[in-house]
């Protein structure tokens, strides 16, 4: 629902520069004889062959590449080797000159480093104290992030799913069906967590009713007096915040409580 926030299209902006000296570096690499240098996922020995290649044996995979939200770090010239899909699974001559043998390439699934290369901030967000477990292994970025077609982030910009289809494949419990829908949930589930992590337990965006006061109106009425929801809220936000309160434990979504209470 942010997503054409300023800072968001600067951020962009500035990945998609990054992303693109990135190519740029490739290219003027390709034609010196240093390749190695600006490739972090390394495989001793090898040198990159050019992502025309791997249409031999990956044809499922190069065929819907074309589209993908990464398919922009294929760098467009007859002059140099276009590198895409080395970019994530680094210099592939071995890999090929083996038919594909073991150890020979590097497979993100395994380790998301290919990935902090470019997105440097996920690896802090990771990092977090509360957060999916990728950096420890038992999660990867490919679990979420489609990087071979359409929209990197699974769900996002098609009618048939949406980015909390790709949560509720693990997350069952918070989707419902409720008889007492919170519509938050329906904006989707990263209006109130980030997915890569926080300092919030949780993953939550706020540790406090600010993470609900995005949507929900609170007013100044009087001394000693907060209303949110037409409720007198002062009292109660002193016990905790509004879902550890004893209050809305039930956040999203109920069967017997129009207001989340359990
Ligand atoms: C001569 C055929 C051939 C070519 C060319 C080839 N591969 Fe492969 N590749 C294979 C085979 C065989 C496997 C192992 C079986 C499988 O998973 O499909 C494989 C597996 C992989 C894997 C998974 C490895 C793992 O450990 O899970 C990746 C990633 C990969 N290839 C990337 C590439 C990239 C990128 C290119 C182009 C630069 C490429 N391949 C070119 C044959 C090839
Ligand atoms: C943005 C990084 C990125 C780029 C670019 C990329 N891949 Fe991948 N690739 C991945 C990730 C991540 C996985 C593991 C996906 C997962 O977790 O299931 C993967 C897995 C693979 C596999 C193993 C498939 C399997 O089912 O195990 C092959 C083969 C492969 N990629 C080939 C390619 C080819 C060919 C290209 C270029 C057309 C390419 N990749 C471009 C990130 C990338
Ligand atoms: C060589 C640099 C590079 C590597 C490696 C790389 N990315 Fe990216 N990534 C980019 C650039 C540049 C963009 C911005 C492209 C755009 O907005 O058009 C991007 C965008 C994204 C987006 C945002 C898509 C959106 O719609 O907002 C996701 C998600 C993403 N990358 C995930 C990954 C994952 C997961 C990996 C590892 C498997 C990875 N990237 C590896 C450069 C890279
Ligand atoms: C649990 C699911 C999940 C995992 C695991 C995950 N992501 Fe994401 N990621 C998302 C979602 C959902 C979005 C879209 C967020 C939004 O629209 O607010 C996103 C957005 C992004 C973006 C673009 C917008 C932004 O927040 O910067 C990048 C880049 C990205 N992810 C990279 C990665 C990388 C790299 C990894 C692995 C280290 C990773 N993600 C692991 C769910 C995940
Ligand atoms: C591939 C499975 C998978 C997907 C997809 C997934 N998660 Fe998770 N999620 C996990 C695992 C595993 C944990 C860690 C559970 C643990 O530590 O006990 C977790 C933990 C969480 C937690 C924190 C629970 C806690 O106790 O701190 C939240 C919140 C969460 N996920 C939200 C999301 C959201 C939002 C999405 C979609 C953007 C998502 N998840 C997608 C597997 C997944
Ligand atoms: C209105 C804000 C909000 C939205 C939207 C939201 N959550 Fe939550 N979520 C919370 C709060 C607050 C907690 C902590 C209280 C709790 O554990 O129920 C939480 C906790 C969780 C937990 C941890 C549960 C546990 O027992 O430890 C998971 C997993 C989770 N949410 C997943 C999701 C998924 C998946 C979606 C989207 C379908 C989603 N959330 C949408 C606010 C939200
Ligand atoms: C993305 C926006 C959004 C966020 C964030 C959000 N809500 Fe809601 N919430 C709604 C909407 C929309 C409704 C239904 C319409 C209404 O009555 O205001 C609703 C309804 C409710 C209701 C039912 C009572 C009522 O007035 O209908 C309660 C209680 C509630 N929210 C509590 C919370 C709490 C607690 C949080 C923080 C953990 C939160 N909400 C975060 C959008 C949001």
């Amino acid at each position: 629902m942010h997503n054409t926030s300023p800072a968001r299209r600067r951020w962009k902006f500035f990945l998609l520069a990054t992303g693109f000296s990135y190519a740029l570096l490739v290219l003027i690499a390709c034609t010196s004889v240093e390749r190695s240098m600006v490739a972090p996922p390394k495989i001793a020995g090898a040198t990159f062959v050019g992502s025309q290649e791997c249409t031999q044996c990956h044809q499922n995979i190069t065929g819907t590449f074309h589209d993908a939200t990464h398919a922009n770090l294929n760098a467009s010239t007859n002059k140099a080797t276009e590198t895409g899909c080395e970019s994530c699974h680094g210099p592939a001559s071995l890999h090929v000159k083996s038919g594909g043998g073991a150890g020979t390439i590097v497979n993100p699934k395994q380790s998301p480093e290919a990935c902090f290369q470019c997105h440097l901030d996920k690896k802090s967000e990771m990092s977090l104290p509360h957060a999916h477990p990728v950096i420890a292994g038992k999660m990867s970025c490919g679990d979420c992030h489609d990087p071979h077609k359409g929209d990197a982030v699974l769900g996002k910009g098609t009618q048939l799913a949406s980015i909390n289809d790709t949560c509720i494949k693990c997350h069952k419990a918070q989707h419902g069906p409720f008889v007492f829908e919170h519509e938050a949930v329906r904006e989707g589930c990263v209006t109130c967590h980030n997915p890569h992590g926080s300092v919030n337990e949780k993953m939550l965006k706020a540790r406090n009713q600010a993470l609900c006061l995005q949507c929900h109106f609170q007013q100044q009425t009087g001394p000693g007096q907060i209303l949110i929801g037409g409720v007198n809220h002062a009292p109660l936000l002193t016990r905790g915040t509004c879902w550890t309160a004893g209050c809305h434990s039930a956040i999203h979504g109920s069967n017997t409580q129009p207001y989340y209470f359990y």
